[in-house]
């Protein structure tokens, strides 16, 4: 009898892979990974326990675990040009949590972003920094240049003396300033955390700061946004006596499974960044900047238009003339194209569920293998939606009709369609 709901759940996903094969996926913090990541994401690792450290271990039966977990420690440090990684966080938000528990405690402040500019929910009180009892102050936010305002933030930093300054966000558009923290996290003895999980594959591909160079003790990180990677986080620095810390509070503190299998994918995807890293790195940039360009000469609201719009994969875009992020973005959704409404720092933060912004990520479309030309093509799809007022199932149609070309990922080791259901036959 079950048996026919073990049938609807496989043929809703499969609706699911569907819809994506058919639309323009662009979630700044999502990607595709490649088909030889989600074969491993599908092998026995996931069934394992491998408690403790490579070659130490609390479980009998890590021999082939230990040696692929040194295979992801040695493409860590090539890659990050980092002294030493832990990436047993299953998440972005673990991570963060076991850096902060390393560095500081209950009641000690942390200065960050604000949601409403940029940061992300585990950055503060209400999330993994809340529940560690962090007092968390914002930085002062340049909202022209969608950036941390720096000569206001030092002062502030000066007046309040937190004990972690965390940089990184959710909306990032443009480097944070990370010599500038380190210089005064030197003054009063603070540790800079750097949350790179918008942007690693980007740090990867060589195309954005450098954060352990420029100066931050600590980054964070989830590795599956632009990083070719499954779900799940890791934490590089190159100070030992940090990594000790940080290390004891992901186990036994926070992690005990660490889930193998995403760990063993990941060691693919780190593959993948040192072959393809820097090609997709550059082509997701000049993408993000055409994207913007255009919708701009179309009348669109984007952010930062004095400043190039943005740095990163991302676009930030106003659309409170066009009715609010809700509207715009399920607008979009009916025309299979998937954006995030955001937002935007003169926002209520009551407003989160309307806000006046949208985010763009091009990431994922580029691993589809679009470039300029395609972004002129969408462009003129929002225009012919949002401004013209066409119909959502003519644009819909026309999304489906591109997305026919772009069936398979590019900047990996094999040729495979992208959005594949890897079914295998049931026996009934
Ligand atoms: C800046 C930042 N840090 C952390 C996270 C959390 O990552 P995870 O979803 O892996 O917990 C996110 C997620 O979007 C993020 O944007």
């Amino acid at each position: 009898m079950y048996f026919e709901i073990v049938k609807k759940i496989r043929n809703i996903i499969k609706e699911h892979h569907k819809f994506y094969d058919e639309a323009l996926p662009m979630i700044a913090s999502e990607n595709i990974s490649s088909p030889l990541v989600r074969e491993v994401v599908s092998c026995d690792f996931q069934h394992r326990y491998a408690e403790g450290d490579i070659g130490n271990r609390y479980y009998q039966g890590c021999y082939y675990i230990d040696e692929v977990e040194k295979i992801v420690v040695d493409l860590s440090k090539k890659l990050f040009n980092c002294n030493y990684i832990e990436y047993r966080p299953i998440s972005g938000t673990i991570a963060n949590l076991a850096a902060y528990a390393a560095v500081a405690k209950h009641g000690d402040k942390m200065i960050s972003l604000s949601v409403k500019d940029g940061g992300h929910i585990s950055h503060t009180d209400i999330s993994a920094a809340g529940i560690l009892g962090l007092n968390i102050i914002y930085f002062e936010f340049d909202v022209k240049r969608m950036n941390i305002d720096i000569d206001k933030s030092l002062k502030k930093i000066r007046e309040e003396r937190p004990k972690i300054i965390n940089l990184g966000a959710s909306l990032f558009l443009f480097p944070h300033p990370v010599k500038e923290m380190r210089e005064i996290a030197e003054e009063i003895d603070a540790i800079v955390i750097y949350d790179a999980s918008h942007v690693l594959g980007l740090i990867a591909g060589k195309q954005f700061q450098k954060p352990l160079e420029e100066g931050a003790h600590i980054v964070t990180s989830s590795h599956h946004k632009t990083f070719f990677g499954p779900q799940g986080g890791l934490i590089m620095t190159n100070d030992e006596e940090l990594y000790k810390k940080v290390k004891k509070k992901v186990f036994p503190g926070l992690v005990s499974n660490h889930h193998l299998h995403h760990k063993a994918a990941l060691a693919i995807s780190l593959a993948e960044m040192l072959e393809f890293g820097e090609r997709y790195a550059k082509q997701v940039i000049i993408n993000a900047k055409t994207l913007a360009e255009e919708l701009y000469n179309y009348g669109f609201d984007v952010l930062c238009p004095d400043y190039g719009f943005t740095e990163s994969h991302q676009i930030a875009i106003d659309v409170s003339k066009l009715g609010g992020g809700d509207k715009v973005a399920k607008k979009l959704e009916k025309a299979n194209i998937i954006v995030n409404k955001n937002l935007l720092p003169w926002d209520d933060i009551k407003k989160a569920q309307n806000p006046s912004g949208i985010r763009i990520g091009v990431q994922e479309i580029t691993r589809l293998g679009m470039k300029e030309n395609e972004m002129k093509i969408i462009a003129e799809l929002f225009k012919r939606l949002l401004i013209d007022n066409e119909s959502e199932s003519k644009i819909k149609q026309e999304v489906i009709n591109l997305r026919k070309k772009f069936k398979y990922i590019e900047y990996c080791f094999v040729k495979s369609p992208a959005y594949k259901y890897y079914e295998f036959e049931v026996l009934e």
